[in-house]
């Protein structure tokens, strides 16, 4: 015999699982629908993402930076037109977008990199050769996002907990941008985006 109270837990426990299963089906389905080009980039968005988790993955770094490489600009498909912003000078803050979005369903060792992937470039820009080595749309985009940080500023993030994963994130983000490799599919990330899910 199921007492109310089983059976209310057990439908609580459909809905909390069909909430979390529709959300990985919608980023399935986000990257599989957007075309849109990466801002001044030859890929697009979506490969763009999945060429940093790629990137992630060769240099063995662990489960939960691969994912949030592969989640870093989501924010993008959040916004509704990330290229007309640029083209009017404005930020759309796609990290924070993305960061509010994802950390309702993903573990905080995932999203906080995210958040943070911005002021990684703004702190990374603090040397000359990574801001000459920036496109053009990127260093457009670095003014818009508050320009490069200044000492206290770097030391406050250096301090940060996230400070490291960010880092790298940013440098995979930065790198993957090539258009002339061949792409892994969202679906081999499936199981990976699952297990993430909190
Ligand atoms: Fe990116």
């Amino acid at each position: 015999m199921v007492t109310k109270e089983l059976w209310i837990e057990l439908q609580l426990k459909v809905i909390i699982h069909n909430r979390l299963m529709n959300i990985i089906d919608k980023i399935i389905n986000n990257f599989k629908n957007n075309k849109s080009l990466y801002i001044g980039e030859k890929v697009t968005m979506s490969e763009h993402m999945i060429q940093s988790a790629m990137l992630a993955e060769k240099a063995k770094c662990d489960d939960n930076l691969i994912c949030s490489c592969l989640l870093h600009d989501y924010g993008h498909f959040l916004l509704e037109n990330p290229d007309e912003l640029v083209q009017n000078n404005l930020d759309g803050e796609h990290e924070n977008v993305g960061y509010q979005y994802l950390k309702k369903f993903f573990d905080q060792k995932i999203v906080e990199p995210i958040k943070y992937h911005v002021l990684a470039k703004r702190y990374l820009a603090r040397d000359k050769k990574y801001l000459n080595f920036l496109s053009v749309a990127s260093k457009i985009s670095l003014k818009l996002q508050g320009g490069i940080l200044n000492d206290q500023e770097s030391k406050n993030f250096e301090n940060n907990f996230y400070f490291k994963p960010s880092i790298l994130l940013r440098k995979f983000d930065e790198a993957a941008k090539n258009p002339n490799i061949k792409i892994k599919s969202i679906y081999d990330y499936q199981k990976l985006l699952n297990s993430k899910l909190i």
